[in-house]
């Protein structure tokens, strides 16, 4: 199956939107939007304006947050949907970060056993990140997407309009995660990333999409082992981000995510990889970026247990899968908890 065979981003993506809903006039019997609060207010009124053809959409509205990722809420919007008389030709619109889109792929999959969805992401990391590749899901317990299903074919349509009222501490979170894409890729990505910071991000969000739409490509099913450098940050990344969520304490995922690179990337220099004048590199640009004095004041032994429900285990053993410079091929090490404790230790003491 062709990934998101329908996609645009960039300035006018809604316009092409516009184009597509057009083309199919008379397919859907009805259109639902789902929206949080703050896309509603910020996001959705602009979005009215600029697409036509979605003037009867019933909204659908959820809290902002990673709380909202949760399978409950995939029922109650379900019964919404049914009260709004959506059947199976009706079409779901996700308008929001990773959260709407995650919660949105989820609905139209389960929804009288799947209806068409289209991804329209609105925060950078959804645009860099979240809305490529088909997949969705919802947390259960503090375990980060463990119920969730794919949809490669979902159009996305990705409009730098949209990013015009997204608050700074959400810029920074879609930075962590183009920074993560910059290593990937190497090159001229990695130079200009690691020497700018996230202020310069909207220049970078297309080549950094562009990376996980080919790493996703050589991997849709995540089989081997490429499509797992995607998550390099994200093992230490979502224990750190759970512990923090599960005390109530407010986390960015991309706050998490660039910890994880941080603590991640001393565990390569641990295995004596070569690169860690690169990774030393890294580190800095994060360091200059992002805060992590509060991850830090974690317990590294509840981060260890956390650490033990990371849905990426295969065979019992915790793996993290990263390349030791900027556009090299992936590797695959092992975590053991000696190498974890040496990593958070060199890490706390940067
Ligand atoms: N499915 C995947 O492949 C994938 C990949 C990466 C991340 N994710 C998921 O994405 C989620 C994080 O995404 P996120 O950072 O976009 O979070 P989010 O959806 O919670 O959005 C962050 C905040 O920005 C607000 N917002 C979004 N767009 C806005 C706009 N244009 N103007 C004003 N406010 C706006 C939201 O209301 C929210 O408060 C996590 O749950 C993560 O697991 C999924
Ligand atoms: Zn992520």
């Amino acid at each position: 199956m062709e990934l998101h065979p329908e996609r645009a981003l960039g300035p006018t993506a809604w316009n092409e939107l516009s184009a597509w809903l057009l083309q199919r006039e008379g397919t859907y019997t009805s259109y639902h939007i789902l929206v949080d609060s703050h896309t509603h207010e910020y996001v959705l009124p602009r979005f009215m304006a600029e697409i036509e053809g979605l003037a009867d959409a019933h909204i659908l509205e959820v809290e902002p947050g990673e709380a909202s990722k949760d399978l409950a809420l995939v029922e109650q919007l379900a019964l919404g949907l049914r009260d709004e008389g959506a059947d199976r030709r009706a079409l779901l619109l996700a308008l929001g970060g990773g959260v709407v889109c995650d919660l949105a792929g989820l609905l139209a999959s389960l929804y009288l056993r799947g209806i068409d969805l289209v991804l329209v992401p609105t925060s950078l990391l959804a645009m860099v990140d979240a809305a490529w590749g088909g997949k969705n899901g919802v947390d259960s317990e503090g375990t980060k997407n463990l119920l969730g299903t794919w949809r490669p074919e979902a159009p996305v349509f990705a409009d730098f309009r949209a990013l015009e009222t997204l608050p700074e501490r959400e810029w920074r979170q879609g930075w962590a995660e183009l920074l993560k894409q910059a290593w990937i890729a190497g090159g001229g990505l990695w130079q200009t990333a690691s020497t700018s910071d996230w202020t310069q991000s909207a220049l970078l969000t297309a080549e950094a999409a562009q990376v996980k739409l080919e790493v996703v490509a050589e991997d849709p099913y995540e089989r081997g082992t490429r499509r797992a450098l995607l998550n390099m940050g994200h093992t230490v990344g979502h224990a750190v981000e759970s512990l923090m969520l599960g005390t109530g304490a407010a986390c960015g995922h991309g706050d998490a995510v660039a910890f994880g690179l941080s603590v991640e990337s001393r565990l390569l220099d641990a295995l004596g990889r070569p690169g860690a004048e690169a990774r030393l590199l890294l580190r800095q640009r994060l360091e200059a970026d992002f805060e992590f004095a509060h991850f830090r004041e974690l317990d590294p032994q509840a981060v260890w247990a956390r650490l033990q429900h990371d849905k990426k285990k295969l065979g019992g053993q915790l793996r993290i899968v990263w390349c030791a410079q900027p556009g090299e091929a992936e590797e695959v090490d092992v975590l053991t908890e000696e190498a974890f404790t040496q990593a958070w230790t060199a890490d706390a003491q940067h």
